[in-house]
């Protein structure tokens, strides 16, 4: 079964083809991204008129890449939620249009479910596994009880670990996204040169929480630049990195300790982190569990993880009609479209 996904829930205009959720035929991404480092963050109306400009060509081109036409599709997968409502709303237009005029079922994929299915693309991952979801706007331990049944374990009460990154990235000076400038140069630092407090949050031990980590380092930024002290960057970087991506594994080793799964994945734009992939490794090691990692272009938003999971969706039932709308938030594990 081939399905189509159309993935436009933040900056990444993308379209994709995979066979049976698991055989990628191709994997097509316009991204508006240099034009968002300008403003050092996603312009939210840049990106919407990014999407509509290229929508039309990326889908043509994934089509075109998989040697097959809209005809040898079996359906067509789109992100409806969660992300930025305009950005949503191209891709849940055109595919809605393109199902109705090729007469296809539409089947409503939830990003972030998207993002742990992008295991699915590179290994014979099955659920029941823990996963560990880390992207620019969520942060979630969950657990992956089957292809469209969760549990959410752990959540983060105020940012997510990509957006601490990114917010620590810039008060730092360095070229958005934050996240990847941080993971570029901390290698070159000292991570043991700046100290920061692990936030707990009483009775919910999986739980995270990223503000009083980036206010921290905005502290020490802002006080460096009144006193006329000239930072290392580096050292900065690689510290800041370093307890966030602790605060990451200590409550993912809870999880995975506490539960009986056996087996443990990483998702979302963050699990690209070369610190978060090494200390995951050694976490799952000391535990006997088995890691599973997303290959790194499948890291970041892509459509291909979008299809594998709309097969999944499609396959438990779920199909939309034409009214179906995008929405800016929307729980993993209670989805409603
Ligand atoms: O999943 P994603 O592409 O978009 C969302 O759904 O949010 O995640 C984007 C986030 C950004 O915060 C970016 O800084 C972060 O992923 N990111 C990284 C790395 N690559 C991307 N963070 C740390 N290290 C990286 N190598
Ligand atoms: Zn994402």
């Amino acid at each position: 079964m081939k399905i189509l996904g159309i993935e436009s829930s933040c900056d990444e205009t993308a379209a994709s083809v995979v066979e049976n959720g698991r055989t990628v035929k191709s994997n097509v991404i316009a991204s508006s991204l240099e034009e968002h480092k300008l403003y050092g963050g996603v312009v939210p109306e840049i990106a919407s008129r990014r999407h509509a400009e290229s929508i039309s060509a990326v889908v043509k081109e994934a089509l075109l890449q998989a040697e097959c036409s809209v005809k040898d599709i079996d359906a067509v997968a789109v992100t409806y939620a969660p992300g930025l409502i305009g950005s949503l709303l191209v891709g849940v237009n055109f595919a809605k249009g393109l199902a109705c005029a090729a007469g296809k079922p539409l089947v409503p994929v939830h990003h972030l479910r998207a993002h742990i299915a992008s295991n699915y693309l590179t290994s014979d991952l099955e659920p029941p596994f823990l996963c560990l979801i880390v992207s620019g706007g969520h942060s979630h331990i969950v657990g992956v009880n089957g292809y469209t049944d969760y549990i959410i374990i752990g959540r983060t009460r105020d940012d997510a670990a990509g957006e601490a990154l990114d917010k620590a990235g810039r008060v730092m000076g360095l070229p958005y996204p934050g996240g990847i400038s941080i993971d570029k140069i901390s290698p070159g630092g000292n991570a043991e040169k700046y100290s920061f407090t692990h936030p707990k949050i009483d009775g919910a031990p999986y739980d995270f929480s990223f503000s009083g980590l980036k206010t921290a380092v905005i502290n020490i930024v802002h006080n460096a630049s009144q006193k006329g002290e000239e930072l290392n960057i580096a050292d900065l970087a690689a510290s800041f990195q370093k307890n966030v991506v602790e605060c990451l594994v200590n409550n993912f080793e809870k999880a995975a300790v506490n539960s009986e799964y056996g087996k443990a994945a990483l998702a979302g734009g963050v699990s690209a982190n070369s610190l978060l992939r090494a200390e995951s490794k050694k976490m799952c090691a000391r535990h006997g569990l088995s890691l599973y990692l997303p290959e790194l272009k499948y890291c970041g938003d892509n459509a291909a993880m979008t299809a594998s999971q709309g097969y999944y969706e499609y396959l438990s039932g779920t199909e939309a009609g034409y009214s179906l709308n995008a929405y800016a938030t929307m729980p993993i594990d209670n989805v409603i479209f």
